[in-house]
């Protein structure tokens, strides 16, 4: 009887000594990783497909803003470049800063835009259509505040002067 007992207490340590999902070739700091990892940018605001849309949005929506289009060398660029290149760079570029698989491909910032004299008012204009195209899909407070910071870390090589 005794031995049963010992028996049946040593498999139950034993069962509980493994923890929740350890493989062989997992160990288990690397498992409980994996648990409490918080899902990227990209992954919450729910992939390609969705960026992509808010990217559509908001392009058709600064292509179309008559403040931003003053500028002469802004209303120049956007005669001449076709929207929907813009739209897939930016989609990229959104993408492979949020988290995602994809890689940017399209020119630096810098070499973008330093000819636009693009001013500080024109960015703060930028700016509100950005939060308007955020704003009708509903993404989110959390998610609107980490794109915004995307969209700032772009500012110094984007706006003249700074
Ligand atoms: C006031 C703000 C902005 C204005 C007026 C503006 C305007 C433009 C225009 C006219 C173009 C086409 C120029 C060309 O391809 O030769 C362009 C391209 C582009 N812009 Fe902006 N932009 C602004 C802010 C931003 C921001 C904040 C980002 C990124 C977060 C951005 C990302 C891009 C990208 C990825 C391209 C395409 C690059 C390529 O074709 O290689 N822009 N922008």
């Amino acid at each position: 009887m005794n031995r049963i007992l010992v028996i049946f207490l040593g498999l139950t340590v034993l069962s509980f000594g493994c923890g929740p999902a350890e493989t062989p070739e997992q160990p288990a700091e690397e498992v409980q990783a994996e648990e409490t990892a918080e899902p990227s940018l990209y992954d919450r605001l729910g992939g390609a497909h969705p960026i992509a849309s808010v990217v559509d949005d908001l392009i058709d929506r600064v292509a179309a803003n008559d403040a931003l289009n003053a500028n002469p060398a802004v209303d120049e660029a956007r005669k001449r470049v076709p929207t929907p290149g813009l739209k897939f760079h930016l989609t990229a570029m959104v993408c492979q800063a949020a988290g995602g698989p994809q890689q940017y491909t399209g020119r630096s910032m810098i070499e973008v835009h330093q000819n636009m004299n693009i001013t500080e008012e024109e960015w703060e204009i930028f700016l509100v259509d950005v939060n308007t195209t955020l704003d009708k899909f509903q993404v989110p407070e959390q998610e609107q505040s980490e794109l915004f910071a995307i969209v700032e870390s772009t500012k110094g090589d984007i706006v003249m002067g700074l």
